[in-house]
């Protein structure tokens, strides 16, 4: 039993986060949702109870709330995660804000679990939560030793302005949100470019990667990530150096095994994981698991997920359930 607020109600990933806590077997009391002063008033509906959307403000965690899911962007939980922490309110961030501080939690929870040293949780970046949940448990089981990402990032991912310029694009409008036509084209550019070439986004990826996995400096990780023309379900290739040897049947078997995953791998029936499949679901697909042979014990493992859901909103209310599940863990909250 616990009191919610969801802040960024109306977004894309504000959006499936209503709905997915309404599929959660957790018990809302009472549900709070907010966003900008633009969406103030409108109503949303949850578990058949109408709920007017409030603007957001300094004093909107004066009252009893237990957990607040953030997804209003950076600046909005730069602002606002520390007045929700200072009220009590245990926080899990979607934004990038909070991902990479030393003593705040990053978590996958079939990788990782919250400490909760601080209220404020952070939900990683879509393409890295579903690529640590393979790389988490082959680094269990054989370690890892070098990651290569290459990801094919659907417009979702840059909530309703992505979608508008692919949808609109189509209709041979000129993009508002990406700095090309995405309808019909590939962006090799997600958020923006630092000094060395990299996007922040391809930064994100390593950076998060490897602390959610707490790898060595010795493991290497890099990354390119690319916007493609299709409206939900981002697909990783994943390259993967292991440490100790492995057979694509051990790693077939292992991932066939683990809860979370779908392994579907079967190339010569043309079964392998598509958007298609990975939409509306919350686990992640993986398949076209093969033998790099240009380099020693590697593999590559194609990896599909809904970013919006596993990405986003599930990941998120994951980490609520677990925290409600496992309270014992968690003596300060008594
Ligand atoms: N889309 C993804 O795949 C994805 C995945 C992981 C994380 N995220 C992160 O989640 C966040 C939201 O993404 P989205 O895709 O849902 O974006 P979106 O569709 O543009 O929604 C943004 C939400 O934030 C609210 N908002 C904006 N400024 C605000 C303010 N000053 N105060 C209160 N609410 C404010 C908006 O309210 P109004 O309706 O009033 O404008 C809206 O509810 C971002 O931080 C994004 O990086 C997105």
């Amino acid at each position: 039993m616990a009191n919610f607020a969801i802040v960024g109600a109306t977004g894309v990933v504000g959006t499936k986060m209503i709905q997915r806590l309404e599929e959660s077997s957790l018990t809302v009391d009472n549900l709070y949702l907010f966003a900008s002063k633009r969406s103030a008033g409108q109503m949303r509906t949850f578990r058949g109870k109408d709920i007017i959307v409030e603007e957001l403000t300094e004093q909107s965690f004066d009252r009893h709330i237990d957990y607040a899911l953030f997804s209003a962007g950076a600046k909005t939980s730069l602002t606002y995660a520390p007045i929700a922490e200072a009220n009590g309110v245990i926080v899990i961030d979607n934004s990038s804000a909070w991902r990479m501080n030393a003593d705040i939690d990053l978590v996958v929870p079939e990788c990782n679990k919250p400490t909760l040293h601080r209220k404020i949780i952070a939900n990683p970046n879509c393409s890295t939560i579903q690529s640590v949940v393979p790389l988490g448990i082959l680094h269990q089981t054989f370690g890892l030793k070098r990651v290569a990402y290459t990801t094919y990032q659907a417009v979702s991912g840059s909530g309703q302005a992505g979608i508008n310029d692919l949808i609109n694009g189509a209709n041979g409008q000129k993009p508002t949100n990406y700095p090309h036509p995405i309808y019909n084209n590939i962006l090799p550019h997600i958020d923006v470019f630092d000094e060395t070439g990299y996007t922040k986004e391809e930064v994100k990826m390593i950076n998060e990667t490897r602390k959610i996995l707490s790898l060595q400096d010795n493991i290497a990780v890099t990354a390119t990530c690319v916007r493609v023309p299709i409206l939900n379900s981002h697909s990783v290739a994943i390259n993967v150096t292991l440490d100790k040897p492995a057979t694509i049947e051990q790693i077939r078997q292992l991932f066939s095994t683990t809860s979370g995953i779908v392994l579907v791998d079967d190339p010569q029936q043309n079964e392998y994981p598509m958007p298609i499949y990975a939409t509306g679901r919350d686990e992640v697909f993986v398949g076209r698991i093969r033998k790099d042979y240009s380099l020693p014990n590697s593999f590559h493992i194609w990896c599909v997920a809904d970013n919006i859901r596993k990405g986003a909103a599930s990941n998120t209310v994951q980490i609520a359930e677990f925290i409600e599940q496992n309270k014992a863990l968690y003596p300060a909250l008594h």
